[in-house]
């Protein structure tokens, strides 16, 4: 017989003395995953519950229940949490940048908008949320442009961003603040984050961390890219977090839909990836204060759906009834092997 999750050591336990092992979730999976999050996981992330169009649908409506939900379940079962995400060009309501007659606002207005946005919700996780993803994804992916174009650069500039960061610091100077981005270990991208968050820095604007979201695969990114962003980040004298971490069975550009379940092959070849991942995490261990996976085990992800419409895939260390997969057995020997 397997072991089940709850025979085996549990993750938070294995890098207790690491990082943080956090998983995101919705009030779906905090019910269908609730003992798996419980015995394995010591930090949450809301997956969609507190970005902008969630919480803060119209100018006058802010809708916490779902956000609230979530931050209930980590604090009864003293985990920490993650907040995400205060600024992002997707998820974001379309009355924040308009006028009433729906022509753009000024970047004054905007301003006025994002602060009162930001203490209103910020303000009231002040005391369950201990770090938040202040900026997401601003980070033009190709060509020389440092900043993606959005509603935000259009209106405001590049201003918004130190703008968010000095916001939230007002509405909770405890709160550690983060910079999230994906395709994090690409050479241009990382290149690219990192001139973003040092020119942060040398205008003394309050950031604290470097947020990799690793949405990573089988293949890529390579270990030396991985590395490569870790060291380049750690540079900065900033705390690294994994904030969004799961290794998809496919190559990105890959549309096969033929599987109903992981082959044997992946299956291994998923467990020395993620041992070798979990290496070199350990290796920066000084460096990076959070692993968070996005999702807990395989029977929930978003990549069910993304980038192939209707293919499942299989992205986590627990499988779909929440057992451990082989990914999990090598990791765990892994810390284990650390500790000895
Ligand atoms: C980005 C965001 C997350 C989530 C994922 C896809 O990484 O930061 O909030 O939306 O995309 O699920």
């Amino acid at each position: 017989m397997n072991p089940t999750f709850h025979s085996v050591p549990a993750l938070k336990e294995l890098f207790a003395a690491d990082f943080k092992i956090g998983a995101a979730v919705n009030p779906t999976t905090i019910r269908t995953q609730k003992a798996l999050l419980a015995y394995h996981f010591n930090s949450l992330t809301a997956e969609n519950e507190m970005k902008f169009v969630s919480v803060h649908p119209k100018e006058q409506t802010y809708t916490f229940e779902d956000a609230d939900r979530l931050v209930n379940f980590a604090r009864e079962h003293g985990m920490a949490m993650r907040g995400h995400t205060l600024v992002w060009h997707n998820q974001t309501s379309d009355w924040l940048f308009q006028d009433r007659q729906g022509a753009a606002v000024s970047k004054e207005v905007l301003f006025g908008r994002l602060r009162e946005h930001i203490h209103t919700i910020v303000g009231r996780y002040k005391n369950e949320i201990y770090a938040w993803d202040v900026v997401n994804e601003v980070i033009a992916d190709e060509g020389e442009a440092l900043l993606r174009t959005s509603k935000w650069t259009e209106i405001a500039g590049p201003e918004f961003i130190a703008k968010a960061f000095e916001y939230a610091h007002e509405a909770d100077p405890q709160a550690l603040l983060f910079y999230n981005d994906y395709n994090e270990s690409n050479p241009l991208k990382r290149d690219k984050i990192y001139t973003l968050v040092h020119s942060l820095l040398e205008q003394g604007v309050p950031i604290h961390g470097i947020g990799l979201q690793a949405h990573w695969n089988l293949y890529d990114p390579s270990l030396d890219e991985i590395k490569a962003a870790i060291e380049k980040y750690a540079s900065l004298g900033l705390q690294l977090q994994l904030t969004e971490l799961d290794i998809s069975m496919f190559r990105f550009d890959d549309r096969r839909t033929d599987l109903t379940a992981p082959e044997p092959a992946m299956l291994e070849q998923q467990a020395e990836r993620y041992e070798a991942v979990f290496r070199l995490l350990l290796e920066y261990r000084d460096d990076i204060s959070g692993v968070t996976f996005w999702g807990a085990a395989d029977d929930y992800t978003w990549l069910d759906n993304f980038p192939v419409r209707g293919r499942k895939n299989w992205p986590f260390l627990f499988d779909a009834q929440h057992q451990p997969k082989a990914a999990y057995h090598r990791v765990a020997a892994l810390a284990a092997e650390q500790r000895a």
